[in-house]
């Protein structure tokens, strides 16, 4: 008997291993090759009876066992086990969580990135998990949504330098590599684009709207090899993603050439029969899912009897599978999995997850994540201090006795620090009671650890957020996802807030940590408003009233509406679920141990009702108000100030006209006024000044980061390719027209801090 195997010959071609392979599955195999499945219930029927490729949410406890179960199926294929690792191995106990996107994206540092993404990467790998649904290249547009968080914030070039950096750092030097993992770009395309911040709500946007600003940071990493995309839930001029022809397979495989693998998100097959009705059976789903291209469909369990049905019944040939199962195959082979199928590795484990050295990344991440949205002259305290070996601020010479009050409901709280998908955020059931606590420093943890020796720091509450109630319409989603509790916002609370009062006049300064919560966080927990929830407006008026200097503090996962009190205190810091090492980051910056260097992804609303606040609007309005309130951000995006002022002058474009295929060249001058260090991040928009189409009133094209001495003057060259200078016209195309073009470069989007140059376009 020949007991040779084609498939199993590492000598052959990936290709040709997985035509043998596929030539030797049966239909029911081929179909479930083609499903991920839900591990929380249990993994033995998913590879056994419905043969699953893959796996979401394994707990750690699981891996061992689907691997076995696989090793022992008919074919012996591997399993790719997937899991949300969005900012660290979110549900691995131990390991390193960093800030969210969002946070991160503050630092606007792709290497930063990129280095955050090997590292989770590193960890990730050595737990068994080979794929990771990261990063999110949505844009954050309505700040209403409950996934702002997950984002890089609302700029598509910046989304665009920040997901190719992760992905770089997630796929390392190619899949052999065995600390890489599968990056997913998701959620393609325009998932972001919600009617009224409500998650997964039809997009109403068309083509040339999603070409303009939802396609291009997914064409960019699309071209560069992120070797998974995820798609989107929602649908767009009434077809849902999941079966969009035109994005799929127009697109993303034709114009790109992409060849890498598709997966639906969660029951998005499911979904258009149940939740958007535009399917009759599981059966038509499954055949129309199949038919646009999707490789991997993500928890959809009804998929395995719809799709052999549809096969039965004419809808679909079994054919129409191959391609599919052959992408999800190749992927495996590349991975080495039939030869090595990347178990947990304890060794390897030990070795590498949450080791100093990542929790020292992650202080620098934390550490470029904060923004210091506005300072008095209050920041640094007692005009800063240096730090001794220990990290603690050494008081230089007699440094007065001082007392600072550290209140507020996010002052000790290590979950909202680490934000949503990590630890006990509600994706998972494994650990109800989040990371350790230990590795979590929290504010009033990093006030404690790093104030000069003489000074006292004192603690209050002052306030609660929220408590939540379940949902009148049940407990589950028709999905048999469980609905988010509904929020109750606590009432401001007397005595919480006379305590806090006491403690701040008994007090040199108030470092008040306010925010929200996961309760209102995530997917399908958009909120109606955007200001702070529960006590906390009260507690802050309270404190305001005390005449204590104050700090404001606010670690949220998106940006909120802060009231008056907020707005006239000495400071305000910037924090977007900084990670573990926030707490520290934020007192060092406090005292000065640190500079302020982070800039806003994202725009600061000055109330709910301003939605959209993006800076990179189209022009064209009556007015530029509302009767009863300005349409500016209270803080633009890029805005963020350092403990100096670094002054622009001289703009030159040293390429006054060009052409397509050239470089625009220009050089600004930079002064540091001050006499404290700066990393500034120089931002360079373009404004075109006569378009054949209404376009946005300017874009970020380009950045650079430039450290400065007190007292330095430096030139930074300015390049910008004159490609990059695009219109999409009124057929969809992106173009480059010729024409005058303004370049403004300035420390932020906001018009009154932008120097101005124009160059020309020749035709
Ligand atoms: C649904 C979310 O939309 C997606 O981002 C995530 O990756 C999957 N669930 C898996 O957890």
């Amino acid at each position: 008997m020949n007991s040779y195997v084609p498939y199993l010959d590492t000598a052959l071609p990936v290709a040709e291993r997985v035509t043998d392979l596929v030539a030797r599955m049966t239909l029911p195999e081929k179909v479930g090759q083609m499903l991920q499945l839900d591990a929380r219930e249990g993994v033995r029927h998913l590879v056994e009876d419905l043969h699953v490729g893959s796996l979401v949410h394994t707990s750690p406890a699981r891996i061992h066992e689907a691997a076995d179960l696989s090793r022992d199926s008919r074919l012996g294929i591997p399993l790719l086990i997937a899991d949300d690792c969005i900012h660290g191995h979110s549900f691995w106990e131990g390991a390193t969580i960093f800030p969210t996107q969002l946070g991160m994206a503050s630092s606007w540092d792709a290497e930063l990135v990129e280095q955050v993404a090997r590292v989770t990467a590193t960890e990730v790998a050595a737990t068994g998990i080979h794929w990771t649904f990261s990063p999110v290249l949505c844009i954050a547009r309505d700040l209403r949504w409950g996934r702002v968080n997950e984002t890089f914030g609302e700029d598509p070039f910046l989304i665009g330098e920040l997901a190719s950096a992760m992905v770089r750092g997630y796929q390392g030097d190619g899949l052999a590599d065995p600390t890489a993992i599968l990056a997913c770009a998701k959620h393609f395309a325009g998932y972001s684009e919600t009617q009224g911040g409500r998650d997964a709500s039809e997009a109403d946007i068309s083509q040339r709207k999603l070409r303009s600003w939802f396609l291009p940071p997914f064409e960019r990493v699309a071209r560069e090899g992120c070797r998974t995309f995820m798609l989107g839930y929602q649908s767009m001029d009434g077809v849902p993603i999941t079966i969009n022809d035109w994005l799929l397979n127009d697109v993303l495989r034709g114009e790109w050439g992409y060849t890498g693998t598709l997966v639906t998100d969660w029951d998005t097959v499911g979904r258009m029969v149940w939740e958007q009705q535009v399917c009759a059976d599981h059966t038509e789903a499954a055949a129309a899912a199949v038919r646009a291209g999707n490789d991997m469909v993500m928890t959809t369990p009804k998929f395995f009897e719809g799709a052999q049905k549809a096969v039965a019944n004419g809808l679909l040939a079994e054919s129409a599978l191959d391609a599919a199962v052959g992408r999800i195959l190749t992927l495996k082979f590349e991975l080495g999995l039939f030869e090595n199928p990347r178990r947990p590795d304890l060794e390897r484990q030990a070795a590498v997850i949450g080791v100093d050295r990542h929790a020292q990344l992650n202080l620098d991440v934390a550490r470029r994540s904060l923004v210091l949205l506005s300072n008095d002259g209050l920041l640094p305290l007692d005009g800063g201090f240096s730090a001794d070996e220990s990290g603690r601020a050494a008081a230089p010479g007699t440094a007065p006795a001082r007392t600072v009050l550290v209140v507020g409901p996010n002052a000790d709280d290590p979950q909202t620090q680490l934000g949503d998908w990590a630890g006990a955020s509600g994706q998972i059931d494994w650990m109800p009671n989040g990371q350790p606590r230990a590795m979590t420093q929290t504010v009033l943890d990093g006030f404690r650890d790093h104030v000069p020796p003489t000074w006292t720091v004192t603690h209050a509450r002052g306030a609660g957020i929220l408590t939540t109630a379940p949902d009148p319409e049940g407990a589950l989603n028709p999905d048999g996802q469980p609905r988010p509790a509904i929020v109750v916002p606590d009432r401001p609370d007397a005595d919480l807030i006379a305590e806090a009062v006491a403690a701040a006049r008994g007090a040199d300064y108030v470092v008040a940590v306010v925010g929200d919560r996961i309760e209102l966080v995530g997917e399908g927990k958009s909120t109606a408003t955007l200001e702070l929830v529960g006590g906390q407006i009260a507690l802050l008026d309270a404190l305001a009233a005390t005449g204590t200097p104050m700090v404001v503090v606010l670690i949220s996962s998106k940006p909120l509406v802060l009231p008056p009190s907020a707005l006239g205190a000495a400071a305000i810091v910037c924090a977007f679920n900084p990670g573990m090492r926030g707490g520290r980051a934020i007192a060092e910056l406090a005292l000065g141990l640190i500079e302020p260097s982070g800039r806003l992804p994202v725009s600061f609303p000055r109330h709910a009702g301003q939605q959209p606040t993006y800076y990179n609007q189209i022009r064209g309005q009556h007015g530029d108000r509302y009767a009863d309130l300005p349409q500016t951000p209270a803080f633009a995006f890029g805005a963020g100030l350092s403990y100096t002022t670094i002054e622009y002058s001289d703009l030159r474009i040293l390429t006054p006209t060009v052409t397509a295929g050239e470089t625009v060249r220009a050089e600004v001058t930079l002064r540091n006024t001050g006499a404290r260090p700066a990393l500034e991040t120089v931002q360079v928009y373009i404004h075109d000044v006569v378009s054949s189409v209404t376009w946005a009133v300017k874009e970020l094209k380009t950045y650079r980061q430039v450290e400065l001495a007190p007292g330095e003057t430096r030139t930074v060259t300015i390049e910008l390719p004159v490609d990059d200078c695009t219109i999409v016209d009124r057929h969809a195309v992106r173009i480059v027209e010729p024409g005058d073009i303004e370049l403004l470069v300035g420390p932020s989007s906001r018009d009154d801090v932008q120097l101005r140059a124009c160059f020309t376009i020749k035709g």
